[in-house]
């Protein structure tokens, strides 16, 4: 039969073939349920750090020392602690490196850091002479350590309740690799929609901005999601995330050496806030 006589290929394709037709199937049916998988595996992992934190939020509150702290984590080897304390190598520099290549200064500022992890940005701030070192972050391990350096927290989740803050506090707002660029961009329904707890970008933005003195600096550099070295999103200035960034008042900033690094956190974006 040719084209002419049968101008839709109807009947002559491989389409009709049953034996592609299924094998089409089941690769669906692979791609589903890995996805399915994939989704069903990061909430075991979710409700299993909800069930450590809460095992141990009450011994965390009472430990008094950095020692005592360190040898529970070791007992305990909660991951995402180990992943952060590993980080730290590299992360130790990243506040210095940043303040010297913008000239900004933290010397007599109240400094909040927005997820500090290991807190060496913190510690980065309180040696360069900021007035505080003010930290929030969800994870009860990270405020303890934190705590124990001489940094002051508070614990709750910044993806909802940053809005709890008292406004106007801080002289510089740090947030880095602390959220997920990708996130703000997923689908807001389905079955997983209450394991997604981030907000609307915007929201999230006017949370942070509220937490800043007029006159004062927020700097937002987000972690973007990567998968065998390479970013899911090639060029991440051409995102929603860096439009509302950029429509909000933020620039920009060309890549610091010791701060931005490919593909997790390329740029970073500032903004000083008027009023
Ligand atoms: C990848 S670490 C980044 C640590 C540090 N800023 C750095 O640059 O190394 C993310 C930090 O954000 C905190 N974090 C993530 N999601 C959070 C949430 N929803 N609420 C509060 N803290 C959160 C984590 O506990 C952790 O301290």
């Amino acid at each position: 039969m040719d084209v002419a006589q049968n101008p839709e290929g109807l009947g002559n394709g491989l389409q009709e073939d049953p034996i592609q037709k299924m094998d089409v199937e089941v690769s669906r049916l692979g791609t589903l349920l890995n996805s399915k998988a994939h989704s069903i595996n990061h909430v075991l992992q979710l409700l299993r750090k909800r069930w450590r934190w809460a095992r141990y939020e009450r011994t965390l509150d009472k430990i008094a020392t950095v020692t005592e702290f360190q040898e529970l984590v070791r007992a305990v080897q909660d991951p995402a602690f180990q992943v952060y304390e590993h980080w730290d190598a590299f992360t130790k520099h990243d506040l210095a490196c940043f303040l010297d290549a913008t000239s900004l200064k933290v010397e007599g500022r109240r400094f909040l850091d927005v997820g500090p992890g290991y807190g060496a940005a913190l510690d980065v701030a309180k040696q360069r002479g900021a007035s505080s070192t003010d930290f929030v972050d969800y994870d009860p391990f990270v405020c303890a350590f934190n705590r124990l350096k001489g940094h002051r927290g508070v614990r709750l989740d910044i993806r909802r309740n940053l809005g709890r803050m008292a406004a106007r506090q801080y002289d510089f707002v740090w947030s880095k690799a602390t959220f997920t660029a990708d996130r703000f961009n997923e689908s807001k329904t389905g079955w997983l929609q209450r394991f997604k707890l981030y907000p609307d970008f915007e929201t999230l933005l006017s949370d942070l901005e509220r937490l800043v003195v007029p006159g004062g600096t927020s700097v937002f550099c987000p972690h973007w999601h990567y998968e065998n070295g390479q970013r899911k999103i090639g060029d991440v200035m051409k995102t929603r995330v860096a439009e509302i960034l950029l429509r909000e008042g933020y620039t920009s900033l060309p890549s610091i050496e010791g701060h931005n690094f490919e593909p997790m956190c390329p740029t970073t974006f500032i903004k000083n806030v008027t009023a």
